[in-house]
């Protein structure tokens, strides 16, 4: 297939660009490299340095098959503060893709959704029937944009899929995290265990789960990649697939610094603050759909997703902070 990955720079868009690669697509990366990086992009795939609302021009006449859509703004904090980059960047730019996708008459598009888009739902695990109540700008804009590729494909003969992400961490095919601005667990305390930075302020132990602190869904990058391939062939002219992808399993903070002490073999110097706006308590996936209409299920492990995150970032760092083994 040749595709257009939009986004391709950044984490989880380089990781599936790499994957198409290997799969032997024919890829061609659109991306500002505002918040990825040129260097992300593997040999061999042409990166077109533009923004996203230009994406009909890279589109023109080269009869691309597929769109896979990852391009986005995605800190929650920063949403909250600063709307219009929001709404301008996921929902015009997004306007604008779709626009170049119905010219250009590419018959397919992956979009990256999230779990942000159902807010704190009262029953886990959460389903694609959940009711979507975003409780942060970030969410409400992703949410904007699955309604719109709904009408689109209604009104046209698009084939949509739209992956909505729980908690992805990990690293593969030589790719993973290096956000400028880090918010997320995993990578803040290895950060943490190698020194890089303060000590891992968790986010309050008061919360109403087993240990007082919060559970999330964490799903390895390599098995979300996976799934956007799959996305690929599922999807049908005229309708617009909606799937979670997580493991169906959660795990606490603690739990995961559990298995990050476990894994590198070093503590995790850890503090314990305020609780952040915003978070909830437990935010759990039910993948079933994603099994039944993608042929996906997550195969790898936590401590995976650990043992990949921290290689990657040593890798990069290229110095061995601690003596701890990495399993
Ligand atoms: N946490 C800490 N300390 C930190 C960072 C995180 O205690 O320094 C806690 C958070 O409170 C949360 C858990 O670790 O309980 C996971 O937090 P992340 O920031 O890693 O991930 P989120 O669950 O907040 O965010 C993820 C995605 C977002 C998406 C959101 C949906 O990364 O893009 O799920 O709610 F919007």
């Amino acid at each position: 297939m040749k595709t257009l990955v939009v986004g391709g720079a950044g984490y989880i868009g380089s990781v599936v660009t790499r994957l198409l690669l290997s799969e032997g697509h024919d890829v061609v990366v659109l991306d500002d490299c505002s918040t990825g990086h040129a260097d992300a992009v593997p040999d061999g795939v042409e990166l077109a340095e533009t923004d996203i609302t230009n994406t009909a021009d890279v589109l023109a006449g080269q009869g691309f098959d597929a769109v896979l859509h990852f391009a986005a703004k995605s800190l929650v904090g920063e949403s909250g503060t600063n709307p219009s980059l929001y709404w301008r960047t996921n929902v015009s730019g997004t306007r604008a893709l779709l626009d170049a996708v119905t010219e250009h008459e590419v018959p397919t598009l992956v979009f990256s959704s999230t779990a942000a888009t159902y807010g704190e739902p009262e029953v886990v695990p959460i389903t694609e029937d959940t009711p979507a109540r975003p409780t942060n700008t970030y969410g409400a804009t992703k949410l904007a944009v699955d309604m719109m590729i709904t009408n689109e494909c209604a009104a046209t003969d698009l084939a949509a899929v739209s992956l909505r992400y729980f908690n992805v961490a990990g690293a593969a095919f030589g790719a993973g995290e290096r956000h400028r601005t880090e918010t997320h667990l995993i990578p803040i305390a290895l950060d943490a265990v190698a020194g890089r930075r303060d000590a891992l302020s968790i986010y309050g132990d008061d919360w109403p789960t087993p240990d007082g602190t919060p559970i999330r869904d964490y799903v390895h990058v390599a098995d979300l990649a996976r799934a956007h391939v799959l996305a690929l062939t599922a999807a049908t002219p005229g309708e617009h697939l909606i799937c979670n992808l997580g493991n169906g399993n959660g795990f606490s903070v603690r739990e995961v610094l559990a298995t990050i002490e476990h894994v590198t073999g070093l503590p995790v110097p850890v503090t314990v603050g305020p609780r952040r706006a915003g978070d909830p308590a437990r935010l759990v996936a039910s993948a079933e759909r994603a099994a039944e209409r993608l042929g996906w299920a997550p195969e790898l492990t936590l401590a995976q997703m650990v043992a990949d995150a921290w290689e990657f970032a040593r890798a990069r760092v290229g110095r061995t902070p601690g003596t701890g083994p990495t399993s």
